[in-house]
């Protein structure tokens, strides 16, 4: 046993975030002994004193982790120390919006460069088709000496986690894996077996990756219908969450989707712009794709011109108008702010002249282009005090009847007063 942990361990999991942080709490649950790496020294300090950055790792589970089969370092020594490496680091959009593979690279070479012979190497992180095969298999050959696939198994397996989710939890959500050979897929079948109820089977990993792009961009795609539609109703007169609620009673064939401000979060934003990014390289027209980003991102500009509309209805321009912004996350009842719409919101208010701040239970502090959003403690004081509430998300605690009773005008961007009907109240 060294300071970094045992010297040799069942697996390491490349990347501590929300990914790899909730697999190696279930893999440590399930009797494995897991090595943690990561570049954040920072990040692992913390996660050694059994505080957690994962909302769906709870600091008592770290505790438990770290007290059985878990360590986290900084040092990438331990890429070497397990006959299983699975990479889990981010997958962001550079700054042309096209992917930014720079994680995926660094963390691929650090591993070639240490693993042992024999070793499977999964990659987690979401990405194109052909990630696996054509970027992650060569640099591995190259930093280690081995061949794919005989030197070494690979293959590919997309994370599913739903934050906040209690239902299906990463154990109980059926894992796809591809290997780049029958070998290499039997021994990560094997693998997450051992703590997955159930594991599926893709031809390869090309398959396995086009499967976690086509789950994405299927909510994507339907996010951007469904926005929409709710814009094409505001237009005609309908109230669009009575049309959804009767469609939904279709016993089949349908599937409801609920419009909002935009999309955000780490995959639904990103991941569909991974598959329009390949398209383009085989010389494909993605329009699909392509009609639900345009329809998506303009959703925060459709909402505070709503805002805007609603202020002039009752003689008030936006110039100077306090403006509360209820729920900030990009999702209800977490703390997650990743890309959530609420930024550009918030922007395009102040773009107004408007006075903006915000109240959500699950956000101590918010910044939009630097510049702090002030917050509010009291959820009732704060309604009062502004001339307009934007509800952007339905956390559990927003009760109709008091967004109704206290504020004095109330932008609902999801819903939640579709069933109130009040002259203060206007509703996507
Ligand atoms: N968060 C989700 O709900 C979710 C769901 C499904 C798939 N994914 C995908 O999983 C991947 C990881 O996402 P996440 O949400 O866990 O990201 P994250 O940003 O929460 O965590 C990634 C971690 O990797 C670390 N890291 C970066 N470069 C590294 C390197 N070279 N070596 C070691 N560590 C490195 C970072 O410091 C960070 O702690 C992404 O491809 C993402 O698209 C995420």
């Amino acid at each position: 046993m060294t300071e970094d942990g045992p010297a040799t361990a069942d697996m390491t999991v490349c990347g501590l975030g929300y990914v790899g942080m909730a697999l190696a709490r279930d893999a440590t649950a399930a009797g494995l002994t897991v090595l943690g790496y990561d570049v954040n020294a920072d990040l692992v300090a913390a996660l050694r004193a059994d505080h957690s950055h994962v909302d769906d790792v709870f600091n008592e589970d770290l505790a438990a982790m770290n007290a059985t089969g878990f360590t986290a370092t900084a040092d990438p020594a331990v890429l070497g120390r397990s006959p299983v490496v699975v990479i889990c680091v981010p997958t962001p959009l550079g700054d042309d919006g096209g992917p930014d593979l720079g994680a995926v690279l660094r963390a691929t070479a650090e591993t070639g460069a240490r693993m042992r012979p024999g070793a499977l190497v999964v990659l987690e992180s979401t990405s194109f088709p052909g990630t696996t095969e054509e970027v992650v298999g060569p640099i591995l050959e190259r930093e280690s000496g081995l061949a794919a696939g005989t030197g070494f198994h690979l293959a590919f397996s997309p994370e599913r986690i739903d934050p906040g989710n209690k239902v299906y939890t990463m154990a109980k959500t059926p894992k796809v894996v591809g290997g780049l050979t029958p070998a290499c897929a039997d021994r990560a079948v094997e693998f997450y077996g051992r703590f997955t109820d159930e594991v599926v089977r893709a031809r390869g990993t090309r398959e396995a990756e086009m499967a976690k792009l086509l789950e994405n961009t299927y909510r994507h795609v339907n996010l951007g219908l469904i926005n929409e539609v709710a814009m094409l109703c505001h237009r005609m007169g309908i109230d669009v969450w009575d049309v959804i609620e009767c469609a939904r009673t279709k016993p089949f064939g349908f599937q409801a989707f609920q419009p909002g401000p935009g999309v955000g979060g780490h995959c639904i934003p990103v991941d569909p712009l991974y598959l329009a990014h390949k398209a383009r390289a085989v010389g494909f027209a993605s329009r699909m794709i392509d009609a639900a980003e345009r329809v998506n991102s303009a959703m925060p500009g459709y909402v505070v011109e709503r805002c805007a509309a609603l202020l002039r209805s009752r003689g008030r321009e936006p110039a100077g108008t306090s403006v509360l912004l209820l729920g900030v996350t990009y999702k209800a009842d977490v703390a997650d702010l990743r890309m959530t719409p609420a930024e550009e919101v918030a922007r395009r208010l102040r773009g107004h002249g408007a006075a903006v701040s915000y109240h959500d239970p699950y956000v101590d502090a918010w910044t939009v282009d630097g510049e702090p959003v002030p917050s509010h403690g009291d959820l009732r004081s704060a309604l009062r005090s502004a001339d307009l509430t934007v509800l952007l998300q339905k956390h559990s605690r927003y009760r109709p009847e008091t967004l109704v009773s206290e504020a004095h005008l109330v932008f609902d961007a999801r819903g939640l007063l579709a069933d109130h009907p009040d002259r203060h109240v206007a509703v996507l």
